[in-house]
């Protein structure tokens, strides 16, 4: 079901009735609405700021962000090779693409540069670009491009499988394009009426073959794309995220880091930004408002970790990333929880070294260089029987190694390769010493400075086991309680948890105008009132 459009809503408060109406209405509460924003990644920095720019100032707003990290970006941030600003190195979300229009806007208002993630090839290159292995041998190398899709265009490997991809790809762009216009109130609804739900409710390897995709091409071409990108295989992941997967042509990235987006995003949006809190509770009013309490926390100049408590009333709260990872308490209990939803567990290592890859370790001839980017499949022998385990790195052992682009070392002034590993275990000295063809210290911190330089590791909860599903968790928790991550089960990017946090923005301003409206005619309600009607409503609709 749609919604009245948030375009049509707002000309009935705004354009049709004059700046004055606007005005007007201001004076039946002065008070501006009190937002909460539980986090401040893609999805909350975007919800605020759609709430300020959407609403054009027909309702006062006062928007709160909070975040329990010292940062604005939830799993968008970067860390600092060989621990100097000038090298900023993507430790979560690392590209975004051109139909990704709310970030590639974002890059254009806020003027912020981008750089085509494209060739890294060192001064003088000549080995391949990127390969694929599969534990026993790199069964296909590129050796002109830097993208999958482009790759895959040259492979005459595979026949027309790559164009056939390449369609449906295409269709499920155009499809994801009407998520844009107006709002909706369920994910799984949307998906049905913008044509999606059937790649959606299916894995990877089902969509392929229906799209006439040939099992090759699917194996150890498509499945090295959801692999580096999601950390699973096609027998798992969902079609949709693995056509998603696929996408990446003139894939891109903010210099500096993606998170300076959500940054912005923040600044322009809301009134105050806290970070390092954690909010505990949210505590539903019988007047309808919530208060929130949360923890700060500082590092003092000793050193310690001092926390402080607080609380604060709001008039809606959005929830802004995995429900599972809030750890909130809510009361009263709602009458409906998303379901907790199984996360990947990645291990991402980064690392300089002057070294390049082990010739011998991935067992190509000694004057044949190891592709710079090496993505990984199953062999065929295990193919698809790992279905039954959603982050299996299998033979390989890993997802994927990546020079990501060489680095001047700033003690040494040598320029060194920057490489990006991910994995779903953590890695060991053992095997980072294998894949350089150099000998195994006792730990990470044992390797000599001219072997590996710099080193950080982190494990994230990244994004959900993709299965296949047309369900998805609700937007709306309870009265003015909002939710933006059922979207990652759905896919998760940047673009679309920031997207989820737009429709939301949009949701929740439809509903003030259409109670400002009712208002003006029938007083005897009040807003809180008649929001509290149209979410009980809403509700009963559902059930
Ligand atoms: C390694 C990796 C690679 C990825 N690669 C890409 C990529 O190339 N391109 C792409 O588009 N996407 C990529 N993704 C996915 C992308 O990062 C996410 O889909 C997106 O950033 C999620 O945004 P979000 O706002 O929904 O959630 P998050 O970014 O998770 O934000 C939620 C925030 O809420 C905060 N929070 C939670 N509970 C509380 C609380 N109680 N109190 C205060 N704060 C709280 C958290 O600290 C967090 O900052 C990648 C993810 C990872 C981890
Ligand atoms: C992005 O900008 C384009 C061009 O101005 C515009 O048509 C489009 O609606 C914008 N998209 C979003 C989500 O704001
Ligand atoms: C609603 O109730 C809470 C708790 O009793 C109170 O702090 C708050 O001021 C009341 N009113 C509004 C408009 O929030
Ligand atoms: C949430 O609570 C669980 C269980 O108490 C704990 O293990 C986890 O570390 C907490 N998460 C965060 C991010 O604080």
């Amino acid at each position: 079901m749609r919604v009245l459009s948030l375009l049509g809503a707002l000309s009935l408060a705004l354009g049709a009735h004059s700046r004055h109406h606007a005005s007007d209405h201001r004076h039946i509460n002065d008070n501006p609405k009190r937002i909460a924003i539980i986090g401040a990644g893609a999805a909350g920095t975007s919800a605020a700021y759609h709430l300020r720019t959407l609403s054009t100032g027909a309702f006062p707003l006062s928007i709160t962000i909070f975040d329990r990290a010292s940062y604005i970006g939830g799993r968008s941030t970067t860390v600092n090779a060989f621990s100097s600003p000038e090298h900023p190195i993507e430790l979560g979300a690392s590209i975004f693409v051109p139909v990704n229009q709310i970030l590639v806007n974002a890059t254009a208002r806020y003027n912020l540069p981008t750089d085509s993630h494209g060739d890294r090839k060192p001064d003088g290159w000549t080995g391949a670009a990127l390969g694929i292995w599969d534990g026993e041998s790199i069964v296909f190398a590129q050796s002109t491009s830097s993208t999958v899709w482009d790759a895959i265009k040259l492979l005459w490997r595979y026949g027309l499988a790559p164009l056939a991809a390449q369609r449906a790809v295409k269709d499920m762009v155009e499809r994801f394009m009407g998520m844009y216009d107006g709002t909706w109130k369920d994910i799984g609804e949307e998906a049905g009426r913008v044509g999606l739900s059937a790649m959606a409710g299916l894995t990877g390897e089902q969509v392929l073959k229906e799209k006439g995709v040939s099992d090759l091409f699917a194996r150890e071409v498509v499945q090295a794309a959801t692999r580096v990108n999601y950390a699973q295989n096609i027998g798992v992941i969902s079609g949709l995220e693995t056509m998603v997967c696929l996408a990446p042509d003139g894939a891109m990235a903010v210099e500096g880091g993606n998170w300076r987006i959500f940054e912005a995003m923040a600044k322009d949006g809301a009134d105050e930004v806290l970070l390092n809190t954690e909010i505990k509770k949210v505590i539903r009013h019988e007047n309808g408002s919530y208060g929130l309490t949360f923890t700060k926390s500082k590092v003092t100049r000793q050193g310690v970790k001092v926390f402080k408590d607080e609380s604060a009333i709001f008039d809606e709260v959005i929830i802004a990333g995995p429900y599972q990872y809030t750890n909130l308490t809510i009361q009263p209990p709602l009458d409906y929880t998303p379901d907790p939803v199984p996360y990947v567990s990645l291990h991402v290592t980064l690392f300089t070294s002057p070294l390049l890859l082990s010739t011998a370790y991935f067992k190509q001839p000694a004057n044949t260089p190891v592709p710079l980017v090496v993505l990984t499949t199953l062999p065929e022998a295990d193919y698809p029987r790992d279905s039954n385990k959603p982050t299996n790195a299998g033979r390989p052992g890993f997802f994927s190694i990546s020079m990501l682009r060489t680095i001047v070392n700033p003690k040494t002034q040598q320029t060194e390769y920057l490489y990006k590993i991910f994995a779903p275990d953590p890695l060991t000295p053992g095997f980072l010493a294998q894949i350089l063809g150099i000998a195994t210290p006792g730990s990470f911190e044992g390797f000599p400075e001219n072997e590996v330089s710099w080193l950080h590791r982190k494990t994230w909860d990244s994004y959900p086991v993709e299965w296949p599903r047309v369900t998805f968790e609700r937007l709306s928790l309870g009265p003015g309680l909002w939710y933006t991550g059922g979207m990652d089960s759905f896919i998760s990017t940047m673009e679309t948890n920031a997207l989820s946090g737009m429709n939301i923005a949009k949701l929740m301003i439809e509903k003030w105008t259409k109670a400002a409206g009712r208002l003006a005619s029938e007083s005897t309600l009040s807003e809180q009132d008649m929001a509290d009607i149209e979410q009980k409503m809403e509700f009963k609709l559902k059930r």
